[in-house]
């Protein structure tokens, strides 16, 4: 496949410029004083096939700190000071690479090339039908056996305007886990120095394909996983969910929010109304749902940066702000992690110790013309990007 000359993050929301990859990992490993901000790699580990993966650690101008694999993309520790200046990890994840190997329910991961459920793992496009694999019940998830969160991508550091940033890059070819087209991707971590952690997602096909990339950290603002996230306050910037059948496919129509326990136009403990005696949540055993995003109160199109989400956690004063260019957003309470997971640090991730606000087009949409589109034909770029915005209060 004939590569981009263009530079794909160009065409994206990219706050910082596109600079060359090799100038900075010169200049931080030759640096005896450590720059302000700052972005350093180590080995990481080597995976069954003989493959080293590396660890990049981005550390902002206030000591804010993200720590990312080139395998599967995941951001394995997100550090952000609590209300009194203390330092702590607010994401979900794993020690080792051998363990995110082994058995990781998408920790951090970029999930791709379609995010969430598609039914029957099957898709007509063109005329043409396309058979995914069924990795979820009798549904498509994620991308499938092998989805991005599984693959090891180039990565290339660099330092802009106001912050530090990796980018991620890889082919995805044309039949992978089914999908047509060979597909060049590019994702883009930064952390900022206004305290921003943001993902810039762009890619291109040589032929029509369907794309909803998203990424799947599991959040726990209390700091270093103390409890579940029942108590973290939440506000989502919609008027209306997808409510599914029992395998979380959408039934195809909104659901308007007002009087339902899905209700997060005003802040609310994610716990408060979890258990409520509702068919939906049984489905999703808690939250795991798409919400789709309130744009047009705010007169914002789709593709343009739209607040989605706050989230506070009241011991910690930590608070998250979800900015995102797409139509909807995949809250999940957590509701699979049962204690089987023993996480970082030797923490043992039970029921609701982090939730995922995963940004993205509405699942199934493959099957869906009435949705807002996820084909991406030749000679068209697709461009995503998500903020999250840290402070304290
Ligand atoms: C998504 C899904 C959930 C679950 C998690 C991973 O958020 O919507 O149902 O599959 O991923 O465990």
């Amino acid at each position: 496949m004939k590569m981009l000359t263009t530079c794909l993050a160009a065409t994206v929301l990219v706050l910082s410029a596109c600079h060359s990859a090799g100038d900075l990992s010169t200049k931080t490993q030759n640096q005896s004083q450590p720059m302000e901000e700052n972005i350093t790699k180590s080995p990481f580990g080597t995976l069954p096939d003989g493959t080293s993966v590396d660890l990049y650690t981005l550390t902002n101008k206030n000591g804010l700190e993200a720590k990312i694999t080139n395998y599967g993309g995941i951001v394995v520790s997100l550090k952000t000071p609590d209300r009194n200046g203390k330092f702590e990890d607010i994401v979900l994840g794993y020690d080792s690479l051998a363990q995110y190997v082994a058995d990781n329910p998408y920790f951090g991961a970029i999930v791709g090339r379609y995010g969430n459920r598609i039914a029957k793992g099957r898709f007509t496009l063109e005329g043409k039908t396309y058979t995914l694999a069924k990795n979820n019940g009798e549904n498509h998830l994620h991308g499938g056996l092998k989805g991005f969160d599984k693959a090891v991508w180039e990565a290339s550091p660099f330092k802009a305007n106001g912050g530090v940033s990796l980018t991620l890059s890889r082919i995805s070819p044309d039949m992978e886990e089914g999908y047509p087209g060979n597909l060049e991707l590019r994702v883009i971590y930064s952390l900022t120095n206004d305290d921003k952690f943001q993902i810039e997602y762009s890619a291109a096909s040589d032929k029509s394909t369907h794309i909803n990339l998203t990424h799947h950290s599991y959040f726990n603002l209390t700091g270093n996983a103390k409890r579940d996230i029942l108590g973290h306050v939440l506000n989502i910037n919609s008027r209306a969910y997808m409510p599914v059948d029992s395998g979380l496919i959408p039934l195809g129509f909104y659901k308007m929010l007002a009087g339902t326990p899905f209700d997060f136009q005003q802040p609310k403990p994610i716990g408060q109304d979890i258990n409520a005696a509702d068919e939906q949540l049984k489905f999703g055993q808690g939250y795991d749902h798409c919400w789709v995003l309130t744009r047009e109160a705010a007169a914002i199109p789709d593709g343009k940066m739209f607040l989605a989400a706050t989230v506070y956690e009241p011991e910690s004063g930590r608070v998250m702000e979800i900015s995102t260019t797409e139509p909807g957003i995949q809250f999940y309470s957590g509701n699979f992690l049962d204690g089987k997971y023993k996480g970082k640090g030797g923490v043992v991730y039970q029921d609701r110790w982090g939730f995922c606000l995963e940004t993205q087009h509405m699942p199934d949409s493959p099957n869906h013309p009435e949705y807002p589109p996820t084909v991406l034909s030749p000679g068209f770029i697709y461009s995503s990007a998500t903020v999250h915005k840290f402070s304290v209060k």
